[in-house]
């Protein structure tokens, strides 16, 4: 199960619409919304999680992992560099407000469509002259942002993506579609009290969460979410997709693998939590 918190693209069924009617069809999606799970197969689930937090990571290495998060992701960089996310093509269908059709906004600071390169040029933050920012914590090698800038062409949309792994921060800039004019990547840890960030608070209309804060200590989700709240124009908009509870993801981990409730660690060091819509409600 994987949870979205915004529900369009014309060929892809958005969640809710993704109907199993022919056994056939079983691997067609990662998941089906009509497929409701039985009471024996709940506690079953329950029962591997419960399994599976028998023996939790010491303390001491809990706080390893913490403390050496970003080394682990740069670890994983090194290893796949941009070869291991797809690209996230769903975007759309969950996220219409990323389609340019629905980012009509009024100029926060009175300039013209797209700007031009004179005004672009007397900018004091890069995208300064854009009406419609979009940001993206926890970007990696650019899966989500470079299907954005390729399917919106909106002349007054600038990205902005962040990463606290500077070899995904590396491998994103050095990528031949990488527009500077549109898109201004830095390196950025989302739990950190300061961001060091390119824009101002109160200036973007989205910042989007794309299995991201899974890979985060639960304890520091709330931190993010103020901070996000900050950083948004009134009226803005957060978007997130990440692991649901009771994933397959989440039942295949053993023994040893769980740090704290629903977070464990994989083998490689990176870590993982998984949701429930109350989770995320609540921030
Ligand atoms: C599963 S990947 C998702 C990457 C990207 N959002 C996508 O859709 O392909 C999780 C990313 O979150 C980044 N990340 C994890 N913790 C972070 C933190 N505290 N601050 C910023 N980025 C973080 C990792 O480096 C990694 O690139």
């Amino acid at each position: 199960m994987e949870l979205t918190s915004s529900s369009s693209e014309d060929k892809r069924p958005q969640f809710g619409n993704r109907l199993l009617t022919d056994a056939d069809d079983v691997f067609e999606h990662n998941a089906w919304d009509n497929v409701e799970w039985t009471e024996e197969q709940r506690a079953a689930a329950r029962c591997k999680v419960a399994e599976a937090a028998e023996n939790r990571v010491d303390d001491s290495s809990r706080k390893h992992y913490e403390d050496e998060a970003a080394n682990y992701w740069d670890k994983f960089y090194d290893v796949h560099t941009n070869r291991f996310f797809k690209d996230r093509h769903w975007l759309f269908t969950e996220f219409p407000e990323l389609l340019p059709q629905n980012q009509q906004t009024d100029s926060p600071n009175g300039t013209h469509p797209g700007g031009n390169d004179l005004e672009k040029a007397a900018e004091s933050y890069p995208g300064q002259g854009a009406r419609y920012r979009v940001f993206e914590m926890g970007c990696g090698v650019g899966n989500t942002i470079f299907p954005l800038l390729l399917i919106n062409k909106n002349p007054d949309l600038h990205v902005y993506c962040a990463d606290f792994s500077p070899k995904a921060i590396e491998v994103l800039s050095s990528h031949k579609d990488l527009d500077r004019a549109r898109c201004t990547p830095f390196v950025c840890d989302a739990t950190a009290e300061d961001w060091g960030t390119p824009f101002p608070e109160e200036s973007l209309d989205v910042i989007l969460f794309i299995f991201v804060l899974s890979t985060i200590s639960p304890e520091k989700f709330e931190h993010i979410a103020r901070k996000s709240f900050k950083y948004l124009k009134p009226g803005g908009l957060l978007l997130f997709r990440d692991y649901g509870r009771f994933d397959m993801a989440q039942l295949r981990f053993k023994k040893g693998k769980c740090l704290d409730d629903n977070f464990y660690v994989r083998g490689d060091g990176t870590r993982s939590y998984f949701f429930t819509q109350g989770n995320y409600r609540k921030l």
